[in-house]
């Protein structure tokens, strides 16, 4: 339970201390229960009765907590002043403080809760613990369709039910957060009528079913993260609609199909992670303009095809590139060494062959490039140095006939697992 200020917590009670000592000027108002503007009364037995119904009924906030919007704050509670009443704005529930609260393993969602009329941000964060088993509460969530823009549910082991469909009618709804619970069953199509959305996290659940089509038309969200789920079907077609995505991250379910081509629409989106799923397909949409592509991670999936005909130019930013176990054939292109910023190169796990261009020494944010387990021949011919700065982060094993080079071996720096050439020895 984490009732506590939030840093805009702050700026209120500046604003308090302000308002109470104008208030006191004018109506040399001593009454310690009132300082500042007031809160009407069903506002406060709500904020009360609400908190209550999340921690438990031996939690009294009229003796805790007389004024809960101005001089005894409640933690997580933050209030603003709308005609000149205080109403709570931001409602924070869980372990997320030191001195929070722990929730009610028989949390309620209680009538007087649905009845804070300016409530702009909830939050339930380490608060239903696996011992319990919640849901969330399907109805009333109307009466914060004008209002609401900031809703989460995070690392609640004890959530379990799926999506109120009664999300649907939270109009005003900006972010979505529901991750590390233990929600199930299909992502409610509703959802996607949401077009304010401009944050939809939704991983580390049990949803399954496929991903209903009209997120696509989400046209101002950022980011969208489905991933750790047990989502089927391939992915939308829409999805070339999701035009301001930043993050786009499906990793960890199930999902099938092949990579739509107008994923290569998504022009400002910075990170693509399809990584463990079915999906099939070729790398083609590298082709197009992606050119804010920073990390392209898409392994443990059934793609195939080759590198060679990919026009790496068009994402040069490109600092992550995890392309393993993803049945690629062919040579490793030596236009890769073009990608300046690469720091992460995974091409473990295919059949690529031919040799490995020394010029991939040359990429001097390159941390780590795995290329074990492939088809590769010939001599590595990197220069020592390289060995040496990348250390077991070079992974060259597992590729039958590539060898390193015997007139090296003085320098007592070898590639972990590369067997020597055999024609030197
Ligand atoms: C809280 O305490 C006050 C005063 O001690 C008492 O009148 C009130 O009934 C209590 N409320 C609850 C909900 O227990
Ligand atoms: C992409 O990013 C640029 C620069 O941040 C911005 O001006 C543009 O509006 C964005 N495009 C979309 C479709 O959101
Ligand atoms: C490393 O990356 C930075 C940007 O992240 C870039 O400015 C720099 O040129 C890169 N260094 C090399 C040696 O390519
Ligand atoms: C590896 O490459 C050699 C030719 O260099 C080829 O004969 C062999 O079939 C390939 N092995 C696999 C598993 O692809
Ligand atoms: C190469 O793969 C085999 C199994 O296919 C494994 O036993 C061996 O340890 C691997 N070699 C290295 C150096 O990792």
């Amino acid at each position: 339970m984490g009732l506590r200020w939030r840093s805009d917590g702050y700026f209120v009670v500046v604003m308090l201390v302000i308002i109470g000592v104008i208030g006191m000027c004018i109506n040399g108002d001593e009454d310690g229960g009132g300082v500042g503007a007031p809160m009407v009364e069903t506002e406060q037995e709500a904020l009360y009765s609400a908190i209550q119904g999340f921690v438990g009924n031996w939690w009294n906030g009229s003796d805790l907590y007389p004024d809960p919007c101005g001089w005894t704050p409640i933690q997580g509670v933050s209030c603003d002043v709308f005609d000149g009443f205080w109403y709570v704005t931001d409602l924070n529930i869980g372990q997320i403080y030191d001195n929070s609260l722990p929730c009610d393993q028989n949390l309620e969602f209680r009538p007087q809760f649905f009845q804070l009329e300016h409530l702009k941000t909830l939050s339930f964060s380490n608060c239903i613990l696996s011992q319990s088993t919640v849901s969330i509460q399907t109805a009333n969530w109307d009466s914060f369709s004008s209002t609401l823009q900031s809703l989460e549910f995070r690392s609640n082991p004890g959530l379990t039910g799926q999506i109120p469909l009664a999300f649907g009618s939270l109009k005003k709804l900006q972010s979505l957060v529901l991750i590390d619970n233990r929600l199930s069953g299909d992502l409610p199509v509703n959802i996607g009528s949401l077009t304010d959305l401009k944050r939809l996290v939704l991983s580390g659940n049990l949803f399954t079913g496929k991903i209903p089509e009209n997120y696509g038309y989400l046209s101002e969200l950022l980011i969208m993260d489905l991933s750790r789920n047990s989502l089927t079907g391939s992915l939308p077609l829409t999805f070339r609609g999701l035009t301001s995505l930043l993050k786009f991250d499906l990793s960890k379910n199930q999902l099938e199909g092949e990579i739509p081509s107008g994923i290569s629409n998504l022009k400002n989106l910075t990170l693509l992670d399809l990584s463990n799923n079915k999906i099939s397909g070729e790398l083609d949409f590298v082709d197009q303009e992606m050119s804010s592509l920073e990390e392209l991670i898409l392994s443990n999936n059934p793609i195939s095809g080759d590198l060679m005909n990919l026009k790496w130019q068009n994402v040069y930013k490109i600092m992550v590139l995890d392309l393993s176990n993803t049945g690629l054939t062919g040579v490793i292109p030596e236009s890769i060494s073009n990608l300046k910023n690469l720091r992460f190169l995974g091409l473990n796990d295919n059949k690529l062959s031919g040799n490995l261009s020394p010029k991939l020494a040359e990429l001097g944010n390159l941390t780590a490039l795995y290329v074990n387990r492939n088809n590769l021949t010939g001599h590595l011919n990197f220069p020592l140095e390289f060995y040496q700065k990348m250390g077991r982060r070079f992974g060259a094993w597992n590729n039958s006939n590539l060898c390193f080079p015997n007139d090296k071996v003085s320098a007592n720096v070898r590639p972990f697992g590369v067997k020597l050439c055999p024609e030197q020895l």
